[in-house]
């Protein structure tokens, strides 16, 4: 057996290729009881929930608490077995859990848990460092690590800001960049989430409709274009082809700065290892490109590449670095991040995604509109998706939704889900929509 399940892999939920067994209601008590303490001890902004002890006013549902995952499997603390179709919101490119990462972790772990960020850096740091360079396209050679992706699309923002001298941002509507204080205003998808921040976040963002033509104002041009290759929280939007050749002429005419965050599409999400480079974007490659999700298949670890030219912009270090954080280039999160990509360069998991990818475009096509590519795809639904989300959640399928107005259902598997678990999905969408 290889270091994943094949597509055609039998069930066997030691392997994490199981489908859903349900031995308790969703959630079940014990799972209940996890959440009474949430609802005491977390702050009520981060996790939806029915209130458990005031249903009459609580909305919503109760989550589902995760105790423990494996390949394309979680298990609830009631020891109910789901199938999650969000791989972890995108992030399990090898599958919760895979023994390959793991083994390369645990390794880690007995050797250096912890560098010293810019000071002293860790081995596999560099060693991570100098992959990421070989396997992006052009000129994209040199990093700045962090640890969640909206810190690595903060790096390319001050990264741009500084190359360029200039302090203006076009970013695009629907765009999703992440929570940060500092990504926030760049973050279009769900104008709520910036709204009760806007006296701190400042109006130096312009947003652009994705996909249509884009002028840049060359009497003042922005430091840099903001963009995801596929828009993934947006609702899996694809821009038209030769956007992105136009895009880069444009960006080139007025000297501003392509940043194109991959931390959805990059690691073999869309069929592509990334889509910087590649057809999917015209052959353009960005001069800053954001990774992270996909890159550890689980641990927060995320990377800002840019090209020498552009990061020689930054100055050198005289040992007060101008931009580091504690946990910078994580050791463990690089080991991680060097067994996915071993994965990729000898395991073949590259075109394990493109096969997994073309039998969810193929079967989700008969269901309805189907957005997306390879294994980042969104099935668009007429009615209310919440709904069919805790239908399917019902049924053991662990799912959300995605769009400006949450009018898609979307479904970033792990990259080793098999045709079993996959095709029971979609029955059970079928069943429920
Ligand atoms: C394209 C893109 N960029 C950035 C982020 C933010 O990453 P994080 O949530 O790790 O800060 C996300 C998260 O979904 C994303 O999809």
């Amino acid at each position: 057996m290889g270091p994943f399940p094949a597509l055609d892999a039998p069930p066997d939920p030691a392997l994490g290729t199981a489908l859903p067994e349900l031995l308790t209601d969703v959630p079940g008590p014990e799972g209940g009881r996890w959440i009474d303490v949430l609802a005491d001890h977390e702050c009520p902004a981060i996790t939806a929930r029915r209130a458990r002890r005031a249903e009459a006013t609580g909305v919503g549902q109760d989550p589902v608490v995760w105790e423990r995952a494996r390949g394309s499997n979680v298990w609830d603390p009631d020891g109910n077995r789901y199938v999650d179709l969000t791989g972890g919101f995108g992030v399990c490119s090898a599958g919760h859990g895979s023994p390959f990462v793991m083994d390369r972790v645990k390794a880690q772990l007995d050797q250096l848990v912890h560098g010293l960020g810019d000071a002293f850096p860790g081995r596999v740091r560099i060693e991570l460092s100098r992959e990421l360079a070989r396997l992006l396209p052009g000129d994209l050679s040199q990093v700045i690590f962090a640890s969640g992706g909206a810190e690595a699309v903060d790096a390319a923002l001050k990264t741009a800001v500084i190359a360029t001298g200039r302090s203006r941002i076009v970013a695009f509507e629907g765009g999703y960049h992440g929570l940060t204080l500092g990504v926030l205003p760049m973050s279009h998808y769900r104008p709520g989430f910036r709204a009760p921040f806007e006296g701190v976040t400042g109006d130096f963002v312009e947003f652009r409709p994705y996909g249509e033509p884009v002028t840049l104002e060359a009497s003042d041009p922005p430091a840099a274009v903001l963009v995801e290759a596929i828009q993934g929280r947006g609702g899996e939007r694809v821009p038209p082809t030769g956007w992105f050749a136009a895009l880069r002429a444009e960006c080139d005419r007025v000297g501003a700065l392509l940043i194109v965050d991959e931390i959805f599409t990059g690691f073999g999400r869309t069929g592509e290892l990334f889509a910087s480079g590649t057809e999917r974007m015209d052959g353009v490659v960005p001069d800053l490109v954001t990774l992270g999700k996909g890159m550890t298949s689980g641990f927060p670890l995320s990377a800002c590449v840019g090209t020498a030219a552009v990061m020689a912009r930054w100055g050198r270090s005289d040992g007060e670095s101008l931009h580091t954080s504690t946990f910078l280039g994580h050791p463990v999160g690089c080991a991680a991040a060097l067994a996915v990509i071993d994965l990729f360069d000898h395991h073949h998991l590259l075109e394990r995604a493109r096969a997994l990818g073309e039998l969810m475009g193929e079967t989700l096509g008969r269901l309805g509109t189907v957005r997306g590519a390879g294994a980042l795809r969104g099935l668009v639904i007429e009615g209310d998706t919440m709904a069919l989300c805790r239908r399917l959640l019902a049924k053991g399928y662990l799912v959300l939704p995605s769009g400006m107005e949450g009018e898609v259902l979307a479904l970033s598997p792990a990259l080793t889900m098999t045709e079993v678990q996959w095709m029971g999905a979609v029955t059970a969408i079928a069943e429920s929509m």
